[in-house]
């Protein structure tokens, strides 16, 4: 007999905590979140069940809230240390965390239309990432954001098996074309590939928190499949990469002036739809520092299905698994 249906493992659609209203909008992933002010110093108890809203529901939506570049930055602050992006533009001294997106007929948008999680190309790439909308196109501009657990489970589980235990390489590609072909340049951008090498991060990877296996590869900087043949790890990737695609893993969000994104950057990727050229469009971002990628041992079938939701406290789970 078939299994009755149980929408999110039979939790609420609506649930509340020391305020916080968190109503669940997307089927793996994408909840709105009510009942704050975020140009208010939210309290401990408020923030927690931010922090757990965050990681349960993987993509958290604010509607209304017309905070200050500060406020955006003292609530990103309370989810952990802010990170300054290498390559992208930001606003100097008085705050290098903050960037702004400012699009318009001038300046087209570059370089997000393509399915990623932040800044994977670093050797610890950020826990999250918030987006505020504060001037949106009259149509279009929408942001994609799909789970990539919900992609990892929806692999057979042969699959499963096979890509655990391996190891993609990341690396900051999309940004040498920012580069120009004199000595200078050149010699800039060397500085940069010293600074940021390509990393090795774990094709299946485990939140931290939820213990949840999520499949860690994305268009924007995985290059390949260590140790393996470039025709194979290519082949591999071009099928991993197509579980992004998939409708029912996907969220689409629709902003509206003063719409706060925050995303789980361990859990999901995004795509930042760009059809609303020459329309202006204008954002600002914070991104907050990660820690490790841990993964999985590469596993014998029969333990495959065991470790999925299960994160060992305190243990190793990497496997021995050692860039080399
Ligand atoms: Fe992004």
């Amino acid at each position: 007999m078939n299994k009755p249906f149980e929408f999110r493992g039979g939790k609420p659609l609506v649930s509340e905590q020391a305020g916080v209203v968190v109503k669940r909008v997307g089927a793996h992933l994408g909840a709105e979140v009510g009942g704050v002010d975020l140009r208010q110093p939210l309290s401990n108890a408020q923030f927690k069940a931010i922090e757990a809203a965050l990681v349960d529901n993987e993509l958290l939506i604010f509607r209304d809230q017309n905070i200050s570049s500060d406020d955006l930055m003292a609530f990103g602050r309370r989810f952990g240390e802010l990170t300054v992006h290498p390559f992208a533009p930001n606003e100097g001294k008085n705050a290098p965390e903050l960037i702004k997106f400012r699009n318009d007929e001038k300046t087209p948008p570059y370089g997000t239309d393509v399915w990623h999680s932040d800044e994977t190309f670093r050797a610890e790439p950020p826990m999250a990432t918030m987006l505020v909308a504060k001037e949106v196109p009259a149509v279009g501009g929408d942001t994609m954001f799909v789970s990539m657990t919900a992609a990892y489970d929806g692999l057979s589980d042969r699959l499963q098996q096979f890509v655990s235990g391996l190891d993609g390489i990341h690396d900051m590609k999309p940004f040498r074309p920012l580069f120009g072909k004199s000595e200078e340049e050149r010699k800039k951008l060397q500085h940069f590939e010293l600074m940021y090498p390509p990393q090795l991060h774990p094709v299946v990877r485990i939140h931290p928190v939820s213990g949840r296996k999520v499949l860690f590869v994305n268009p924007q900087f995985t290059v390949g499949i260590n140790s393996m043949e470039e025709h194979e790890s290519r082949a591999l990737l071009d099928l991993l990469f197509r579980q992004a695609l998939v409708p029912e893993y996907q969220f689409r969000l629709h902003w509206a002036p003063h719409t706060i994104a925050v995303w789980d950057n361990r859990s999901t990727q995004h795509y930042a739809v760009h059809d609303y050229y020459p329309q202006r469009r204008y954002m600002e971002r914070v991104t907050i520092k990660g820690g490790p990628v841990t993964g999985v041992p590469r596993a014998e079938p029969s333990t495959i299905r065991r470790l999925k939701y299960v994160a060992p406290a305190g243990v190793d789970v990497h496997g021995g698994h050692k860039p080399h």
